[in-house]
């Protein structure tokens, strides 16, 4: 089971702060959020990619975003210099800015370019490249369309993410245009969308988890000492309060819904400082 890249909320500190709670779960790899693949930005320097390829207890994976083959394969070329031997290529963002410029899943409307992409993932990280995805932009039948481009690719695996980018997050997963890229697919399809935190679904394919995970967080009797060792790492990544609060008010919305915190969401939401976030825990 893959823990699913959530921006602003399964970041290296999050991972280190749950690495424990992660492996017990069952996770045997972290795909990070993404990092762009664009002209001026050293992958490096990202502070996802901070403490190395062996750095971390759970194996983790680069994600990138971005639509040019060059800057895609300088991004590679730098971090494998640096040891890391995969990445994963983001094909699924759905928010208007990034589709529009044909990054994410704008790379589902632009076949020839997401080829050169594909090719240029594949060529720089041999054996170590993979793909995620959402089954289309507009209609759930255009992933299933690019298959056979896909198919070229001796990709690691695919992730396939069962909405459209137009669904965003919500609406329901479509099961049978995902049974129809599992059936299509020449390379192992790990399959994404409202899962439970279950390693394999009911068709022994192996999942990624995001959500439902963050969401059973919440539920654990020693969440608030995670909690605290988040801040404490999140502060020393930031050097300072104010994103450290934002952070942690973005985790805990997940939990609005569970009964220990339904009110404590309500005091959280207004907190002004870290400290007085931290008074709570
Ligand atoms: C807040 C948030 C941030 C996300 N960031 C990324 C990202 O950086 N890269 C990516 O490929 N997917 C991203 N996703 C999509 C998730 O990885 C995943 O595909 C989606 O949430 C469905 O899986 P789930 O129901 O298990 O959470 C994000 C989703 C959310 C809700």
């Amino acid at each position: 089971m893959i823990l699913a890249p959530l921006r602003g909320v399964t970041v290296r500190s999050f991972r280190e702060a749950f690495s424990s709670v992660m492996e017990e779960m069952g996770f045997t790899e972290a795909i990070t959020p993404f990092i762009s693949a664009m002209k001026g930005i050293d992958p490096l320097s990202d502070r996802e990619l901070k403490n190395g390829p062996q750095g971390e207890a759970i194996a983790v994976t680069p994600q990138f975003i971005g639509k040019d083959p060059n800057e895609l394969r300088r991004a590679l070329r730098r971090i494998k210099d640096a040891g890391w031997e995969r990445a994963d290529l983001n094909g699924g963002c759905p928010f208007p800015m990034v589709r529009r410029k044909g990054r994410g899943s704008g790379l589902l409307k632009t076949p020839e370019n997401l080829s050169r992409m594909l090719e240029a993932g594949c060529e720089e990280m041999p054996g170590g490249f993979s793909f995620k995805v959402r089954l289309g932009v507009d209609e759930p039948s255009e992933l299933e369309k690019l298959m056979p481009i896909i198919n070229n690719f001796p990709l690691r695996f695919l992730t396939v993410h069962a909405r459209t980018a137009r669904q965003m997050y919500e609406g329901e997963c479509n099961k049978e245009a995902l049974e129809r890229i599992c059936a299509l697919s020449k390379v192992r399809v790990v399959v994404n969308g409202d899962l439970p935190v279950v390693p394999f679904d009911g068709a022994n394919r192996e999942t990624m988890v995001g959500r439902s995970f963050i969401r059973l967080l919440g539920k654990r009797v020693d969440i608030k000492e995670f909690l605290a060792k988040y801040v404490e790492l999140s502060r020393q990544e930031f050097g300072c309060d104010r994103p450290v609060l934002g952070r942690m008010k973005e985790l805990i919305a997940y939990w609005r819904e569970i009964p220990q915190w339904s009110r404590l969401w309500n005091v959280v939401k207004i907190c002004r400082t870290l400290d007085e976030f931290k008074s709570l825990l």
